[in-house]
C-alpha cells in the first residue's frame, strides 16, 4: 500500500484570525522518510500539530490509511499507530528512563510484551539509564528517551518535529543513524526540520514550507538541486 498511507489535502489552520497554513497537500507513502524543511515560523509545527490531532484545521483533509484523522484526539491517533514526538519534547525530569517509558505506553492497551525491550535494543544508552532520573541526562539523550517515547506505542507512523534541535554535531549524527534505523524496522518516518542537511541523508522526499505554503521539491537526488534553485532565487 502505498500513495494513501498519509495524505493531507487542501488543508488550512488558522489562529484566531491568522491563517499560517494555506492549500496543504502532503502525501506520505508507507515505508520511507518524507521531511518537510522551511524556515523559523514557516508553520512547519503547526502541520504535525494538525496531523497529530493536537490543533484543529479550519478545512481541508487529513486521512491516514484511508480513514479520515481530522476530528481525532491525539491519543485515538496513537491507537491507530501515529505517533508525534513534539519539537523540544521534554520527557518528564524527576521520572527515570524506564517510568517515562512506561507513561507514554499508557494510550495502548495491546502491547506487545517485549515491545520495551526491542526500543531499548535501539538505544543501548538508555537501556544503560533505565533507572536514572531523565532529567539529570544530556540534551542529546533526553532527545533520544523522547523518541524512544513515540516508539514504544509501536506505531506505523512517527512525526518528528526539529530532532536535533540544539544538538551538538556528534548527537544530530546519532539521532540520524537512529532515524534510519526505525525506517529499516518498517516505521514510516516524517521529519521537521529547519535545515536540509540531515534531509538530505534521512529523506526519500522532500517539501519546502514557506509562507505558509507547501512545495513539494521531489525525491533523493532530485530535491537537493531544486533546493539549491529555489535557496539562490531567493538570495538573489
Ligand atoms: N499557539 C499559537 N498562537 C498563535 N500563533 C501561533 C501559535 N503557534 C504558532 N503561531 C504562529 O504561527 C506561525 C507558524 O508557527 P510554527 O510554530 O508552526 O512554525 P515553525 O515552522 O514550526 O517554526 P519554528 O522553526 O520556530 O519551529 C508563526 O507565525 C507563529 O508565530
Ligand atoms: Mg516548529
Amino acid at each position: 500500500m502505498t500513495g494513501e498511507f498519509l495524505s493531507v489535502s487542501d488543508l488550512q489552520v488558522s489562529y484566531g484570525d491568522m491563517t499560517v497554513l494555506r492549500d496543504v497537500d502532503l502525501s506520505v507513502p508507507e515505508g520511507g522518510v518524507v521531511s518537510v524543511v522551511g524556515a523559523n515560523g514557516a508553520g512547519k509545527t503547526t502541520l504535525m500539530k494538525t496531523i497529530a490531532g493536537v490543533k484543529a484545521p479550519d478545512s481541508g483533509s487529513i486521512t491516514f490509511r484511508g480513514e479520515s484523522a481530522v476530528g481525532l484526539a491525539p491519543h485515538e491517533l496513537i491507537q491507530q499507530g501515529l505517533t508525534y514526538v513534539p519539537e523540544r519534547h521534554t520527557v518528564f525530569p524527576e521520572m527515570t528512563v524506564l517510568e517515562n517509558l512506561q507513561t507514554a505506553m499508557v494510550p495502548v492497551t495491546d502491547s506487545s510484551p517485549d515491545v520495551l525491550e526491542r526500543v531499548f535494543d535501539l538505544f543501548p544508552i538508555l537501556d544503560e539509564r533505565r533507572q536514572q532520573d531523565a532529567g539529570t541526562m544530556s540534551g542529546g539523550q533526553q532527545q533520544m528517551l523522547a523518541i524512544a517515547q513515540g516508539l514504544v506505542v509501536e506505531p506505523d507512523l512517527i512525526l518528528l518535529d526539529e530532532p536535533t534541535l540544539g544538538l551538538a554535531p556528534k548527537i544530530v549524527e546519532d539521532v540520524r543513524d537512529t532515524i534510519l534505523e526505525i525506517s529499516d524496522e518498517g516505521v514510516t518516518v516524517l521529519l521537521v526540520d529547519e535545515k536540509i542537511q540531515l534531509s538530505k541523508e534521512v529523506a526519500d522526499e522532500l517539501y519546502l514550507m514557506r509562507k505558509s505554503t507547501l512545495q513539494y521539491l521531489g525525491e533523493r537526488g532530485k530535491f537537493e538541486a531544486e533546493y539549491e534553485r529555489i535557496l539562490q532565487e531567493t538570495i538573489n
